[in-house]
């Protein structure tokens, strides 16, 4: 596997920057850099050692490996395409087994006891089943009260209703309707009276950090790895965050 390490070093993300930049890629499960997003939403969270934390979406679990790492926190590692298997691999080889714990499950259906977590993180991920208006109260269940909830990856800076924008148009599909700005997250689960909504925003320039740098992997990442910029007006972030404290 050929990483251009350059472009996976970056002075805005200082704890992502200790890892190999050849495991990164080889641990991606998507177009984005889960550590860099894992990093940025964590500076909004006060995460701390021996805390029960559920990674939802975590992909081949790198970012549930650098929660721990990082923080001292256990992980359940929660994902529905990759398997448990797989992923125990890649924990073992990370000598984490005793504080990173994998499972396959869908966000739909969670094999948990209520109020178990301290904290839950989802990284680039939930898109794929928290837009469901009745989603959050269920979710929220599994957090203890006063526990915090974040998210972070792909948005829209703002919402537009009617036709794509033009600058969207190249490369819109259906299913990015999925997509949306910070402002509709905050909205969404501010309504839904489960959490107190205390940060929701968008980094500026987000289009900049997608997981560029590859050149070839045995993955096949490299057809996900486009930068998510299209045109200097596009309104694509990265990522947008939030965190909420679950209501007690
Ligand atoms: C784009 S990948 C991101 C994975 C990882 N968090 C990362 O950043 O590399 C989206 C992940 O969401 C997970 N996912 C989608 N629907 C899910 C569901 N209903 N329950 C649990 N995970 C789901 C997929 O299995 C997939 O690994």
């Amino acid at each position: 596997m050929s990483v251009d390490s350059n472009k996976l070093v970056n002075e805005r993300f200082l704890r992502s920057n200790k890892y190999s930049p050849e495991w990164v890629v080889a641990s991606a499960s998507g177009g984005a850099n889960s550590l860099w997003l894992a990093e940025w939403l964590t500076t909004a969270m006060d995460l701390r050692p021996g805390m029960r934390v559920l990674d939802l979406g975590c992909g081949r679990a790198s970012s549930s490996i650098f929660l721990h790492r990082e923080f001292g926190v256990e992980v359940w590692a929660t994902d529905l395409w990759f398997s448990a298997s797989e992923n125990i691999r890649r924990i073992r080889d990370a000598n984490v087994e005793r504080y990173v714990f994998p499972i396959q499950a869908s966000a739909r259906s969670l094999p948990f006891a209520v109020e178990f977590f301290d904290a839950i993180l989802s990284i680039d991920s939930f898109v794929y089943y928290g837009t469901d208006d009745l989603y959050l109260s269920y979710l929220a269940r599994f957090l203890r009260p006063g526990g915090y909830l974040g998210i972070a990856g792909a948005g829209l800076m703002r919402e537009f209703d009617g036709p794509v924008p033009e600058h969207l148009r190249e490369w819109w599909t259906s299913d990015l309707c999925c997509l949306h700005s910070a402002d509709w997250w905050s909205r969404h689960w501010g309504r839904s009276g489960a959490v107190d909504v205390e940060l929701a925003d968008s980094m500026p320039d987000g289009w900049n950090y997608g997981l560029t740098g590859t050149t070839s992997s045995p993955l096949k990442i490299e057809s996900k790895l486009r930068p998510f910029r299209r045109t200097e007006e596009s309104t694509w972030a990265m990522s947008a965050r939030l965190h909420a404290v679950e209501t007690t």
